[in-house]
């Protein structure tokens, strides 16, 4: 690759300095972003070393002609920003996994267009770039695909896979099998038949990216549609793997090291969301959890003749009463955008005296700290969010439970259960609270399709509606009353 304009005026370490310095700003970046109040912090911090990183390769190497790499830097960026601002923060699973899916492609593209080059220039192909650029292309390739199938899933686009469960495993082990060996080609190929053009060998890679690209399909797209944030996230650590191991076949350190950070902290939360709903990421892969129809029958058992509904005039006399109140917020409360109401709710609960808190389940909603970031766009303040385990054993002293668009974190079947979906997965337990006041529009069923005794308990009561709607009803009922 040619001296870019920074090579031919800065002295040789310039490039690796900077790239530490960028190394530096991810890890910082990373640090910042493990606490919502320093998140946003970290987040510009990480783009500013991505930024330092782009601006200093492409100043560096002569890559291309300025002209494309502005044009395509603009575009590029334009179109991210205007997605970042646009996309609902219910949509931001699939945005990720677009990102991710990008990701993954582009290092499996490099990684061919490097074997090109390097043979356009008159080089050979050892095994240690041939065997980078394979297993780039194999781990790139997947992840691009089952990207865009998971995004799909989530944007109910992508239907069910076309195979039953053993036909689509053996489909899937065939394009495994073709990957791999076309791969295993490619490295041993140059050393083999020596004598042979190397320009022959590299349509092999091509093989390589093909049958992963169908492998991604089929391995995600047999997988539930309620499991996508664990595969994006699985997929975001892999696009993390590609990344680093193209940046082994281009000899960049800063690609390396970004690539081996995202693969990292992609694998970290993987493993931590499989552990908040107590399942193994093979059960979660190959489990199908959320494809079938739920347990229809057996919920009319469970609610029949038990449910008892109310309306914001008695949640209000129940509020004026507390001395402790706990809200619990779900998935449903970003579906209705109900974060202000319920805010504004916590702010007139706090003027009057009463003792409020979030209790925050680690997956409640669809995509880690759901919950968190959306309360803390209606700037509640992160000291009123107690995690799982804070909250808990505060159940017993808490006099109204008001729980506004979750289902599955509050289902006591988790512990009740050993045969449901949900067996064992940490809950919060919300029945030991003196009052619970469950708001949803229905007695539909969660993520996990099944029934939700807690509907039915004595202490609990219904108050169904949009969860905006109701928690404003609240508001205005309880500003009436404390007026
Ligand atoms: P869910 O169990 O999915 O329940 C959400 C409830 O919200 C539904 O029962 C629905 O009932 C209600 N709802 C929907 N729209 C509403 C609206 N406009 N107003 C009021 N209510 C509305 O949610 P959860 O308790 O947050 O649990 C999350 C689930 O997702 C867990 O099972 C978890 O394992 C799974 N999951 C989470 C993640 C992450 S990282 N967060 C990742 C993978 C899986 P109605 O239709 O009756 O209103």
């Amino acid at each position: 690759m040619a001296g870019g304009i920074l090579a031919e005026t800065l002295p040789a370490q310039a490039l690796q300095f900077a790239y530490l310095i960028a190394g530096i700003l991810f890890i910082q970046g990373l640090r910042d972003m493990t606490h919502p109040r320093t998140a946003t912090r970290g987040n510009m911090i990480s783009s500013a070393g991505m930024f330092l990183a782009v601006v200093v390769t492409v100043l560096w190497f002569e890559i291309l002609s300025p002209v494309i790499l502005g044009a395509g830097l603009l575009v590029g960026g334009a179109v991210g920003g205007y997605l970042a601002v646009s996309v609902e923060t219910t949509e931001m699973p699939q945005l990720v996994g677009l990102f991710n899916g990008f990701g993954g492609g582009a290092s499996a593209v490099v990684a061919g267009a490097e074997l090109i080059d390097v043979l356009a220039s008159g080089g050979s192909l050892g095994v240690g770039l041939t065997s980078t650029a394979a297993i780039a292309g194999i781990i790139g390739s997947v992840t691009f695909s089952g990207s865009l199938v998971a995004a799909g899933k989530l944007h109910g686009v992508v239907g069910e896979s076309p195979f039953e469960a053993t036909t689509g495993h053996v489909v899937k082990a065939v394009f495994l099998a073709v990957a791999v060996l076309a791969g295993l080609a490619l490295v041993v190929q140059p050393s083999l038949f020596g004598s042979m053009p190397m320009a022959e060998w590299v349509p092999t890679y091509w093989v390589v990216v093909a049958a992963a690209l169908l492998l991604g399909v089929f391995l995600v797209i047999s997988i539930g549609g309620a499991d996508m944030p664990v595969v994006i996230a699985l997929l975001n650590s892999y696009s993390g793997l590609a990344a680093a191991t193209t940046g082994f076949v281009l000899d960049n350190t800063v690609l390396i090291v970004a690539g081996t950070l995202v693969g990292a902290s992609g694998m970290i939360l993987t493993v931590i969301m499989c552990d908040s709903m107590n399942r193994s990421l093979t059960n979660v892969l190959f489990g199908g959890l959320g494809t079938d129809d739920g347990d229809g029958a057996d919920m009319e058992d469970i609610y029949e003749g038990q449910i008892t509904e109310t309306s914001p005039e008695e949640v209000t006399m129940l509020l004026e009463t507390a001395e402790r109140v706990v809200i619990v917020p779900g998935y449903g409360m970003a579906v209705a955008q109900a974060q202000h109401a319920v805010a504004e709710l916590v702010d007139l609960l706090d003027e009057n005296g009463v003792d409020v808190e979030f209790g925050i389940h680690p997956v409640a909603g669809r995509m880690p700290g759901h919950m968190n970031a959306l309360l803390a766009e209606a700037d509640v303040s992160y000291e009123k969010m107690r995690e799982l385990e804070e909250v808990n054993p505060t159940f017993n002293q808490t006099d109204l439970v008001i729980v506004t668009g979750a289902n599955d974190v509050v289902n006591p079947r988790a512990n009740e259960d050993d045969d449901s979906p949900i067996a064992g997965m940490p809950i919060l337990n919300v029945e030991q609270a003196r009052h619970v006041v469950v708001n949803k529009r229905s007695l539909s069923p969660g993520f996990s399709g099944i029934a939700n005794p807690l509907f039915a308990r004595d202490n609990t009561s219904m108050l169904f509606g949009d969860a905006k709607q109701s928690m404003q009803d609240l508001v205005n009922e309880y500003k009436e009353s404390t007026s």
